[in-house]
């Protein structure tokens, strides 16, 4: 069963993923971390950071691979995924970012750069913990409502609906945000060891209740989380408040074991 913690705020949820985050550095210093951009990770960045500096824990040889880019905006660009991973975690964690990748946008490579991106992961022995944030349309990464469940990394179409969320990183302006992106696919991210997923607020509430409790379809790709063996879900009561399971999954938190962990 996917896990839902259900939290009082994004603080509370980014303290979950920091403390789960910072075990695995200690047991496996050289551990590959799959990073999401957006608003949903931001506060479980922050709280590791906090972390890594309070308890001295030593990133030096932290791997990381970003979820996605747009295609086709230069990765200076201040709301280029590059930029932003740079901005939000490698820059306060103090990671080595030649060990940090993101998948290349670049038009002139961008066919065969999904490919490569999945070999590169591959490689690396593959991602233990992915953090995840959800699209209002139940999109995790940029794979959009219809992408299949096995995808791997490769170009997408924006719906309207993303880039209509995401004008807010662009002047409030939808015809800056780029049409299409490079993205991991729906099979890339689900061979991540553990994959947690955030979604805070009333807009994401459907599109959780649907990841739950919905069937599994690639109308709600974040739905494909109830294939995995180790899905965490973490959401505020705001972004819980249309599932029905609600009780049963606070009660099991509740009565979980502290040795047990997420
Ligand atoms: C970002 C990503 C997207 C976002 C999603 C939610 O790398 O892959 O799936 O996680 O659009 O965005 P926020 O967190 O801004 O609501």
């Amino acid at each position: 069963m996917t896990e839902v913690i259900i939290v009082k705020n994004q603080d509370e949820a980014g303290s979950i993923y920091a403390q789960r985050v910072a075990r695995l550095i200690e047991s496996k210093p050289d551990c590959v971390l799959g990073l999401a951009t957006g608003s949903s990770p931001l506060a479980a960045y922050r709280q590791l950071s906090a972390l890594v500096k309070n308890d001295s824990i030593d990133v030096s040889q932290v791997r990381g691979f970003a979820l996605d880019e747009y295609a086709g905006l230069d990765p200076k660009h201040p709301q280029s995924y590059q930029s932003t991973i740079n901005r939000t975690v490698v820059e306060p964690l103090g990671l080595d970012p030649e060990k940090i990748h993101v998948p290349n946008g670049n038009l002139s490579t961008i066919s065969e750069a999904g490919h490569a991106y999945d070999q590169a992961i591959e490689d690396a022995g593959g991602v233990d913990i992915q953090i995840l944030g959800i699209g209002t349309d139940g999109h995790i990464g940029f794979n959009e409502p219809g992408s299949s469940l096995a995808s791997g990394t490769r170009i997408k179409t924006l719906t309207e609906q993303t880039r209509i969320d995401n004008a807010r990183f662009f002047d409030d302006d939808i015809n800056q945000v780029p049409t299409h992106c490079i993205t991991q696919g729906i099979g890339t991210i689900l061979k991540a060891r553990h994959l947690i997923l955030l979604a805070f607020g009333s807009g994401k509430a459907e599109a959780i209740a649907e990841t739950v409790e919905g069937g599994i379809s690639s109308f709600c790709p974040a739905s494909a989380l109830q294939l995995h063996r180790h899905a965490t879900v973490i959401v505020d009561e705001a972004a819980a408040s249309r599932l029905r399971n609600k009780d049963y999954y606070k009660y099991s938190f509740e009565h979980k074991p502290a040795w047990q962990g997420i």
